[in-house]
């Protein structure tokens, strides 16, 4: 009796943690992340900007890879009067008295993007706003002080979303820290 009462216990036990967790993998939700994404701008920053025949618009073969390879390490400009930061042309590098950050490719490509990330290190790098969700600060304009404020449901979701995207290969720079007296 006591055996059956303790296999019945254990069946309801594994039944309420396997909905708990379809209950929040159901919150996981590719489409919702490709809405947010598209609706806080990601796109502002790591996509970069070409010249259109109307002017600078997104880079569409390029989208959410970063900062392109193939403008480089920048040398930032120098600040005057009220104006202290500044960003390049391409709207995927800044300059301030963090130094310079490049926006990092969001494509799952495996070497140049977020290809090894786990869905743990996004969360927590967001959350924590270090690089890779453990080493040095996640530098600004980055806005994961108020990105941090997202649920649990939504980043996993934007992940989700990042993770269907083409792969892009393209080595975004490292940032160089002022700090380290890497700009200015
Ligand atoms: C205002 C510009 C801006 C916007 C908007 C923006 N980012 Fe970023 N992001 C950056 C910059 C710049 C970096 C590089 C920061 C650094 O090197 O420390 C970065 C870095 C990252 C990183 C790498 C963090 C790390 O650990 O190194 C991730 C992931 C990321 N952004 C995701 C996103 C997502 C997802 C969104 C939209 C929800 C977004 N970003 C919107 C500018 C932006």
């Amino acid at each position: 009796m006591k055996k059956v009462i303790v296999i019945t216990l254990i069946t309801i036990a594994a039944a309420a943690a396997a909905a708990a967790v379809s209950s929040t993998r159901a919150n996981v939700d590719p489409e919702r992340g490709k809405y947010l994404v598209s609706v806080v701008g990601c796109g502002d920053c790591h996509t970069p900007m070409k010249l259109g025949p109307n002017g600078p618009e997104p880079d569409m073969t390029r989208f959410l890879s970063g900062h392109p390879e193939k403008m480089g390490a920048l040398v930032a400009a120098k600040p005057q009067g009220p104006w202290l930061w500044s960003g390049a042309a391409s709207n995927t590098a800044f300059a301030g008295p963090w130094g310079i950050s490049y926006a990092a490719n969001l494509t799952p490509d495996l070497n140049t993007g977020l290809g090894i990330w786990t869905e743990e290190m996004f969360v927590k790098a967001i959350r924590s706003g270090r690089h890779m969700g453990a080493s040095r600060e996640i530098l600004p304009p980055m806005p994961w002080p108020a990105f941090r404020n997202a649920s649990d449901g939504d980043l996993k979701s934007i992940y989700a979303y990042l993770r269907t995207l083409k792969p892009v290969s393209n080595h975004v720079p490292d940032a160089q820290l002022a700090s380290e007296g890497g700009a200015r």
